[in-house]
């Protein structure tokens, strides 16, 4: 795992959002997987300024995301869609057709879940998959459990999520209790993995994931299986694991 230190969220976003870029310059084409959360806003800006710029299209990129919220409408301000939408395909050229969220709404969830899966099919492997990292070690909603899930599912949220995400809802019985999650095999079958994180409340997670044993109760230690990780990460989300000797470039 290459793990670059930044010294704020703002270099953080710059240094993650610089990776992205890559990959699109590299592949105008590529298949991103991506992520919502507090965390990749910042990332999404500068991703935006670069397409202002002039310098980025999105033109051929087609993004599939990791998680959806079960119950919530696409409208809803808390969906993931929503979110999506506002916080980066409003702004840039791509097209609609070639984004991706599973749909919170579907009648059977189930079934939503198996096309989602065979969607991934068809979109072939994914060139980079960006990830958040939950405060309990969740990557997309893949909660800690005593299994990891590989395929699409459906979710029970843990209590720990549920007041982490209550800060975005009107009170925390608002909080959806279920999600659609990618599973943690489309995920590890990416190409690169590009994960993000922020803020102290973070360093515990990014200590396990690191330096912990694999274990689904820290669904994020999975990652140090894949071959091709970059975890960019600010001084605050590093402190853990750096006074654990772990190395970091800056
Ligand atoms: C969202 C997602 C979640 C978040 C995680 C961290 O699509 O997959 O795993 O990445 O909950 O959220 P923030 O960034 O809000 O701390």
């Amino acid at each position: 795992m290459r793990i670059i230190a930044c010294k704020d969220y703002a270099e953080m976003s710059c240094a993650a959002a610089n990776i992205l870029a890559a990959q699109i310059y590299l592949k105008p084409q590529a298949v991103l997987g991506l992520a919502t959360g507090s965390t990749p806003v910042g990332l999404y800006k500068e991703l935006i300024a670069k397409h202002e710029a002039g310098v980025l299209s999105f033109a051929q990129v087609r993004t599939v995301n990791l998680d959806e919220y079960k119950g919530l409408a696409p409208t809803h301000d808390q969906s993931y869609r929503y979110f999506m939408q506002h916080n980066l395909f409003d702004h840039i050229d791509i097209r609609p057709e070639n984004t991706n969220v599973p749909d919170g709404l579907a009648a059977d969830a189930e079934a939503e879940c198996g096309r989602y899966d065979a969607l991934r099919e068809t979109l072939g492997r994914t060139d980079i998959q960006l990830l958040g990292l939950g405060r309990n070690g969740h990557i997309g909603f893949n909660e800690p459990g005593p299994v990891f899930v590989k395929p699409t599912h459906v979710v029970d949220l843990t209590p720990s999520t549920i007041d982490a995400n209550a800060r975005f809802f009107a009170s925390q019985a608002d909080v959806p209790r279920q999600a659609i999650t990618m599973g943690i095999g489309y995920i590890m079958q990416a190409r690169q993995i590009l994960v993000v994180a922020s803020g102290s409340d973070k360093a515990e997670a990014v200590y396990q994931m690191i330096c912990g044993a694999v274990d689904p109760q820290v669904p994020a230690s999975i990652l140090q299986l894949h071959p091709n990780v970059t975890l960019v990460a600010d001084e605050a989300a590093l402190s853990k694991a750096v006074e654990a000797g772990v190395s970091v470039c800056g």
